[in-house]
Parts: C-alpha cells; structure tokens; sequence
C-alpha cells in the first residue's frame, strides 16, 4: 500500500512553505503507507512560460496518479490577462472539490486553558453567486447588472453531511448553520433545510444524534464571531457568506501564515494554505511555514491518518505556545527554515 502525494508549489512563498510540509509528511512516514511525491506545475510563472496556468499533465496526473495533494498558492494578476484563468478555482472543478474546510485556533501560552478561538469554518465551494452568471444591460435609466445565485438541495446536503462528520468528531459537537433565510428564504431556505435535514437521510442510522444544531444569521454570526468566538465550533455555510466568514475568522487569531485549509471531494483531497503567494516577502526566506505544514496534517486527518496529523498538530502547537521560534508575521526574527526545522525536531521527539 503507498500514497502517492501531488505538489503544487506554483508561485511566490508557496515554493518556500510546500517543501517544509513535504518535510512533515515525511516526519510521520511511520504512522503512513510508503509516501511518494509528485512534483507538478501550475501558477502564473507556468502561465508566462507555457501559456496555460494549469497544465494539462497536471490535472491528469492528479487524476491519475495522485491520492491526494498539496497546493501552495498563485499570484494572480488583478488586471484580465487573455488566456489566464485562476488553476485553483480550475482544479477545486475538475477534481469536484466541492468542500473548503478552514479550521482556525489560537494556541494559549498558557496550555492547561482551552484556546479562545477554536472553530472550523466548511463552506460550499462550488455554487452560490460564484457560478459567475453576471449579465449587464442597458437600460433606458442606464446600466443594470444582474447575477444569478444557485443553491441546489444536493450541493447543500453533501456539504452538510461534510459538516455533521467534522462536529461530531470534536468534542463540542456544536454545529451552526449560517444563512440568511429571514431575507432569502428561498435559496438560503433551501440551504438551511437541507443541511438540517441530514441527520434523517437514510442511511445515517442516528450517527448524528449527539450533535447540536444552531443557526445564525451571518451578519450577526459575524459580530458575535469577533465579539465571543468561544460560541463557535463547527460552522457551515454557502459560498460566498463561508469566503467572508473564513476570512473574518482568520483575522482573530494574528496571521494568515498559520491558517491551514483543505478542499475536498468525494474521491480526492487537496490541502492549501490560506495565504497568497505574499509577494512583498517572496524569495527572502522569511515566510510562516505553518499554515503549510498544518494543511498537510489535516490533508492527513481527512484522509484518516489520525496519528500522524496529530504528531503534526502537536509540534507545530508546542512551536507557537512557547513563542521563541517564531518568523516575523507573529513578531519572531526566526527564518522558514529555522521555524520548520524546529517543528522536526519537536515530531522526532514524540
Ligand atoms: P497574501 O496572503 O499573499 O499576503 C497578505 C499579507 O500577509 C502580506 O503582507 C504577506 O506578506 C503576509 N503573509 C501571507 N502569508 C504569509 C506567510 N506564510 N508568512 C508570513 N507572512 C505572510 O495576499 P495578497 O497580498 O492579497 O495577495 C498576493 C497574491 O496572492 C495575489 O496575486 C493574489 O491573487 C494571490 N492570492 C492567492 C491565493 C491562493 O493561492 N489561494 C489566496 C490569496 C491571494
Ligand atoms: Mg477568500
């Protein structure tokens, strides 16, 4: 038995924080099947040099070869570029990665208190406004844009079962649903009664009794996310409300460089870092590994390799708690690669 991992670097500190996450699978490579690593392209330096962002070799090759794979981040130009189209959003389709799983914690100094933030955001990633059916006509009163929202009841309900297994494998088992139904009663209607539908389906047999269900407006889950983030476990939302809200959460708990995620599927999972390709800090050394290296350990955890995202998790917790080896987004002077040989060292002690 083997795990074939893909890497997807692709641009800026993504090719400085995916080689210290390759180095973190390989830590735990006892608690794993033989790993082997297939390095791949995509980003907008592929697209300068070979005029496509996502090679096709790429794709077929996840498809293909890979269980499972880890993707730094692009930099994608803010101008339209003929041609150029995001390998991400391109991939998350292709491989119907329909999934983005966001947890985000604070470590406390001090380790006998539970952290004050620590939630899991999973948002739908494949409908909602980002079908991007925009349409601008002109009227006799001038220009009127008009876009479309899908909420389907099968993309709602599969994301749903997605969240009822994450709360019900943490000890809370609080899951709240967020929408918007008092204003959209139709589409976030439809959202909200299909994921508290769930625990009925056939074939779930009461696995989910033991998990509570709230409900929250997202605006007010907003305010009460930066007002009492404890209130929170697990939180599931459309697309474009789960983008806002995972973003949001991200600010509570001091930088984007340690915010993991993944986008999953059915049939296949990819990790991702949350932060860009940071162009102000690409190439000095200096950018936060551990968003990287905890997207590996929940590509791992999704993928039921318990132990080893656990080795993972711990030293990166036991890097931050301290606070001594830290790189300059949480105030250290240390370098990426000071930073991930330390978390090494803390996973051969285990
Ligand atoms: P960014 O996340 O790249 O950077 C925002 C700020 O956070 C910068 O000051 C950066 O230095 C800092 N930062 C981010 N990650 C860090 C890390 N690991 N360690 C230390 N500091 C870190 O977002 P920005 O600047 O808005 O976008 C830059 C480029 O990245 C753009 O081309 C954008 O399109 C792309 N981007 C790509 C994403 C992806 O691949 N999924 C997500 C967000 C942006
Ligand atoms: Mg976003």
């Amino acid at each position: 038995q083997s795990l074939t991992i893909g890497l997807i670097p692709a641009d800026g500190i993504g090719r400085e924080v995916i080689p210290a996450a390759r180095e973190a699978i390989l830590a735990v490579q006892s608690e794993l099947p033989q790993v082997k690593f297939i390095d791949l392209l995509a980003g907008w330096e592929t697209f300068t040099r070979t005029g496509t962002a996502l090679p096709r070799e790429t794709v077929q090759a996840l498809k293909e070869d890979c269980d499972c794979a880890l993707f730094g981040s692009v930099s994608s130009p803010s101008r339209k570029v003929a041609g150029y189209s995001s390998p991400i959003v391109a991939l998350r389709k292709e491989l119907d990665l329909y999934a983005n799983i966001r947890p985000v914690s604070s470590v406390s100094a001090d380790r006998t208190q539970p952290p004050a933030v620590d939630l899991i955001v999973v948002r739908e990633n494949t409908e909602c406004l980002y079908v991007k059916d925009e349409k601008l006509i002109h009227t006799e009163n001038g220009k009127e844009a008009r876009a479309t929202r899908l909420i389907t009841e099968r993309a709602s309900t599969r994301i749903g079962k997605i969240a009822f297994e994450l709360a019900k494998a943490r000890s809370r088992k609080l899951l709240t649903i967020i929408h918007k139904s008092n204003v959209l009663s139709v589409t976030d209607g439809l959202f909200r009664e299909s994921v508290r539908a769930v625990p009925g389906l056939p074939g779930i047999d009461g696995r989910f009794d033991d998990v509570t269900i709230e409900e929250q407006l997202v605006d007010s889950a907003v305010y009460r996310l930066f007002r009492e983030p404890q209130i929170f476990d697990v939180m599931v939302a459309p697309n474009l409300y789960g983008d806002i809200i995972s973003d949001a959460a991200a600010a509570l708990v001091g930088s984007l460089g340690v915010i993991p995620s993944i986008n999953a599927g059915d049939n296949f999972v990819m990790g991702e870092p949350v932060h860009g390709s940071a162009p102000d800090i690409a190439g000095k050394g200096i950018a936060n590994p551990v968003a990287s290296i905890r997207s590996a350990a929940l590509m791992l955890r999704h993928l039921g390799y318990v132990s080893a995202a656990d080795k993972i998790d711990k030293a990166v917790d036991d890097t931050l708690a301290p606070a001594e080896i830290l790189t300059a987004d949480l105030g250290g002077k240390h370098s990426t690669t000071e930073v991930t040989d330390h978390i090494m060292g803390l996973i051969k002690k285990q």
